[in-house]
């Protein structure tokens, strides 16, 4: 079999790219790991920039995003026991986020792959990709027992963090950066009330909160966890009582508390691979950097490489010029590192950190209220929360 481009991983990235692609009249097959429930059932993060959104109204998927999706102009930081509402559309002229669950997101792009009548082979096992350092790529897999092998132009490498793709480059052309933190957030879904209409992230002395939500009736809670903490630790009662602590007077008294849905750990890291691109393999998404969840830049960042991506790729099949697949990594990775470092600050300011201390739980209630009092500091918050500008 032979395609112009095989996509490996079916997660956003992967699904993304190929409903661009798809419409460009090119011709690309997905091939993922794991079954399609499986890849719906993971609970991820679910606030998009006005950038994420414009490129799935690009790819056609964006109407139930935005007839389901909240418009959020605001967000508020809690410290000391009060709250302060960052007005992020009146600091950045009018831009908006919108909170849309990335499991909507991927329902929306498979069905719509399904609907192009598009290929993904679910369940693939032992993918691996070959000659990717030549004109000829090839990738191998198994389905049910018999062995497939597809020629194509390009391999993107869409497979996340712990894919086939990045691990299968030489040790010496990449090179890793990361920071791994001491703690985890640990994540109920429940169908409640979400205890206000805008996010609320909290600095507390007993750690991290934040009151998130994917719809009017059903609410999305982090708290910060040891590293080491387990699940079984942490009935539902507990998890309500702890956020309960961590949140303001009026807030704590007011929260709608349920069974939860789904509730799971989630280590916190940020990392990136450079270059994202070897060759005729692209690397998109979680497969070349991760960044902790506290700036909400993980799906976002994932759609901005698929952007320049997926118009490299349609650059090269209209004019055969590899000028903007050779400029790839380098815008890709400009605009990362601008997310990555934003996440690592927020996530310095709002969590305590094993050796915090007095002097340190100091510097971040200052650097807070530094934050809410001043319009500088607040529009560099709000800028990027709600997307940097894309280069082209
Ligand atoms: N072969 C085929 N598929 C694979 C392989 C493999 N060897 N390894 C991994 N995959 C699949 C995974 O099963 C997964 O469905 O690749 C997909 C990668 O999807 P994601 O991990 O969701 O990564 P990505 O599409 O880049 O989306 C980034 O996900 O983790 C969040 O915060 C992140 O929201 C961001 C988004
Ligand atoms: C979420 O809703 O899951 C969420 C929102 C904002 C974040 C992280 C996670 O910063």
């Amino acid at each position: 079999m032979r395609v112009q481009v095989a996509i490996i991983g079916a997660g956003p990235s992967g699904l993304l790219l190929g409903q661009l692609l798809h419409r460009a009249g090119i011709d690309a097959i997905i091939l993922e790991r794991k079954s399609g429930d499986y890849v719906l059932g993971r609970i991820r993060a679910g606030v998009l920039e006005q950038g994420a959104v414009d490129l799935l109204d690009e790819a056609g998927v964006g109407q139930r995003l935005h007839a389901e999706g909240l418009v959020h102009g605001g967000l508020e930081l809690c410290f000391d026991g009060e709250r302060h509402r960052i007005d992020m559309a009146g600091l950045t002229g009018g831009k908006h986020v919108t909170v849309y669950g990335q499991t909507e997101v991927t329902r929306d792009l498979m069905d719509a792959r399904a609907a192009a009548g598009a290929t993904t082979v679910y369940e693939a096992e032992d993918v691996s990709i070959h000659g990717f350092d030549t004109d000829s790529p090839l990738v191998r897999y198994r389905k049910n027992g018999v062995d497939h092998e597809i020629a194509c132009d390009f391999i993107a490498g869409c497979d996340g963090f712990h894919g086939v793709c990045r691990e299968s480059l030489p040790a010496n052309a990449v090179k890793h950066y990361e920071r791994v933190y001491p703690f985890g957030w640990l994540g109920i879904l429940a169908d409640v009330p979400p205890v206000s209409h805008e996010l609320i992230y909290v600095n507390h002395p007993r750690g991290f909160a934040l009151c998130s939500m994917r719809s009017r009736t059903r609410s999305r809670y982090y708290v910060q966890v040891p590293l080491d903490e387990r699940i079984e630790n942490w009935p539902d009662e507990r998890f309500w009582e702890e956020l309960k602590r961590r949140l303001d007077t009026q807030a704590a008294a007011t929260i709608v508390t349920g069974p939860s849905i789904e509730k799971s750990i989630a280590p916190l890291r940020s990392y990136v691979a450079e270059p994202m691109r070897f060759g005729r393999l692209l690397l998109a998404g979680d497969a070349a950097h991760i960044v902790p969840p506290t700036g909400a830049k993980g799906l976002n960042l994932a759609a901005s490489d698929v952007r320049y991506l997926s118009r490299a790729l349609i650059d090269h099949y209209r004019s055969g010029s590899m000028k903007e697949i050779d400029a790839y990594s380098g815008k890709c990775l400009r605009r990362v590192w601008k997310a990555v470092r934003f996440s690592w600050w927020m996530t310095s300011m709002l969590h305590r950190f094993p050796d915090t201390g007095e002097f340190g739980q100091k510097i971040q209630e200052t650097e807070l209220a530094y934050l809410v009092g001043s319009e500088a500091a607040s529009t560099s918050l709000a800028e990027n929360y709600v997307g940097l500008p894309f280069e082209d």
